[in-house]
C-alpha cells in the first residue's frame, strides 16, 4: 500500500471522521495549529447570531434572566464532564493569566503550604511572570525555576529534590508547550502532598485532547484556556478548578460583586459566595461564552477517550513519517516518542524551522498551504486536533516539509518575523 492509500485507509477506519464536517475549513489549507487556536465550529455562527440579534438586540437587559446568568453554570457542567471534575469545582471566566494570579494569591494568603513558589523551565512564560510578580508582592523567597538541560522533558528527580528542599506551591503545565511532554500527574500530585506542597496544573495544552481525570489524578488546583483544543474561539474565557475541600479555605484577591454571596442584594458588606463562585469578579463575558459552547459540545459528543486514542495514533503516525521522510534532512523530533508521555503536537527541531514555517504558510503557486507554528529558538510545532485533523492532512503536511527542504524553497524566504508566530 502506498503512503496515500494507507492514509486514506486510516481515515476511512476513523470513528471520528465525520467530526471535521462540523468545523469551518479553508479549501486547500491544512491547519496544524489547533494547539494555539482551534478551528471555528460551524454552530458558533448560529449561536452568536442568535445572541446578537435576539438576545442582545431585541431582548436586551431581560436576557440576563432569560439566558445569560445561567450560561457559565451550563458550560461548567459540560466542561466538568470532560475534565473528570464536579461542576461545582469549576469556574469559567477571565484569562489563564488572571486566573493563575487569583489562585496563587489565594494559596499564598491561605498559608496551607509554606510560601515558596516553584516552577520549571518547560512552563509557559506567562505562568512564570505571574508567579515572579507574586513573590515580590508577598515578599517571599525568589521564585524557583527548575532548569532542565533540554526543552524535551522534565528531569523529575531534580524537580522532586527542589520540592523536598523548598516545599510550597508548584506550578507546572501538564503538556509542555514546546515539546508536548506530558507530566505524570497523579504521581506528582501524591509526591507534592507527601511534601506539604500543592501543584497548580496549567491544562491549557491538554484540555480537550488529553483524557484528564482531575479526581483520579488527585489534583487540587488547576486552570487552563479553552481556545486551543476546546475550540472556544479567540480570547475565549479560561477556567479554574479547585478541589471541593479546598474551596472554603481560599479567597479570591478580587472581591467583585459576582463573587458575592448575593450580588443582586446590592448590600455593602462583602460576603464571599460559599462555593467556587467566590472566584468570580465582574460581569461574565457573554458573547465569548456563547461562542465557547459548540466546541465543548463537539468534544463531549466525540468523547474524550476517543479523542485521546486518535491523538496518540495520529502523533505516532506523524512521528513515523518524520522518521522516514525528514530525519535524513536534518530534522530532529523534540517530542517524547512514547505516546503516554506526550500531548497532541509534534515538534521538529532544525536550524531552518522559521523559514520552513513561513514557506509552509505561504504555499507555493496553487499548492497546499500548511499552517503550523514556530517557537524559539528553532522549533516547528505541528499540532494535531483529532476532532478535525485527518491522516491525509498529516501525510500531505510532512510531504510538503520534505518538498520545501529538497527543492530548497526556503532559500527564497526572508527571516523577518511578524508579532504572532
Ligand atoms: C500553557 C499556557 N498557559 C497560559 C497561556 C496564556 O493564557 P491566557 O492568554 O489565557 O492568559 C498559554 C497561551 O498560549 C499557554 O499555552
Amino acid at each position: 500500500m502506498n503512503d496515500l492509500k494507507r492514509a486514506e485507509y486510516l481515515d476511512d477506519q476513523d470513528p471520528l471522521k465525520l467530526f471535521s464536517t462540523y468545523f469551518h475549513h479553508n479549501p486547500n489549507e491544512i491547519y496544524l495549529d489547533g494547539n494555539s487556536l482551534g478551528k471555528l465550529p460551524l454552530q458558533v455562527k448560529t449561536d452568536i447570531r442568535q445572541a446578537i440579534d435576539s438576545q442582545w438586540g431585541q431582548n436586551l437587559i431581560r436576557s440576563w434572566n432569560d439566558h445569560w446568568l445561567d450560561l457559565p453554570k451550563r458550560l461548567e457542567n459540560k466542561l466538568a464532564q470532560l475534565l473528570g471534575a464536579d461542576p461545582d469545582e469549576l469556574k469559567i471566566g477571565e484569562s489563564t493569566s488572571v486566573n493563575l494570579y487569583k489562585l496563587i494569591h489565594a494559596l499564598l494568603s491561605s498559608k496551607i503550604t509554606p510560601n515558596n513558589l516553584v516552577t520549571d523551565s518547560l512552563n509557559f512564560p506567562t505562568d512564570v511572570y505571574v508567579m515572579e510578580g507574586l513573590t515580590k508582592q508577598f515578599e517571599c523567597n525568589p521564585l524557583i525555576i527548575v532548569n532542565y538541560s533540554s526543552d524535551l522533558k522534565a528531569d523529575l528527580t531534580l524537580l522532586k529534590k527542589k520540592i523536598e528542599k523548598q516545599p510550597g506551591i508548584i506550578c507546572l503545565s501538564l503538556v509542555a508547550y514546546k515539546s508536548a511532554w506530558l507530566y505524570p500527574m497523579r504521581s506528582l500530585n501524591e509526591f507534592a502532598e507527601e511534601n506539604n506542597s500543592i501543584i497548580v496544573w496549567d491544562l491549557s495544552h491538554a484540555a480537550g485532547v488529553v483524557d484528564i481525570d482531575l479526581h483520579h489524578s488527585k489534583t487540587k488546583i488547576a486552570l487552563g484556556c479553552t481556545y486551543k483544543f476546546l475550540n472556544g474561539g479567540p480570547g475565549a474565557p479560561a477556567f479554574i478548578y479547585i478541589q471541593k475541600d479546598l474551596i472554603a479555605k481560599l479567597h479570591s484577591p478580587i472581591q467583585g460583586w459576582f463573587g458575592h454571596q448575593s450580588p443582586f442584594d446590592f448590600s455593602l458588606p462583602y460576603i464571599p459566595a460559599e462555593g467556587i463562585s467566590r472566584f468570580d469578579a465582574g460581569t461574565p463575558q457573554v458573547l465569548s461564552l456563547v461562542a465557547m459552547e459548540a466546541g465543548i459540545d463537539l468534544s463531549l459528543k466525540a468523547g474524550i477517550t476517543n479523542i485521546r486514542k486518535k491523538s496518540k495514533d495520529q502523533t505516532a503516525y506523524m512521528i513515523d513519517l518524520i522518521d522516514s521522510k525528514l530525519t535524513t534532512l536534518g530534522f530532529e523530533i523534540e517530542t517524547p516518542l512514547s505516546p503516554e508521555e506526550r500531548g497532541s503536537h509534534v515538534t521538529l527541531k532544525h536550524q531552518e524551522c522559521w523559514r520552513v514555517c513561513k514557506a509552509l504558510i505561504q504555499g507555493k503557486n496553487s499548492g497546499v498551504k500548511v499552517i503550523p507554528d514556530f517557537r524559539p529558538p528553532n522549533y516547528l510545532r505541528l499540532g494535531i486536533a483529532p476532532i478535525y485533523t485527518s491522516f491525509v492532512d498529516i501525510l500531505r503536511a510532512i510531504e510538503r516539509v520534505k518538498e520545501i527542504m529538497v527543492t530548497q524553497e526556503y532559500f527564497n524566504i526572508d527571516n523577518e518575523r511578524p508579532k504572532v508566530t
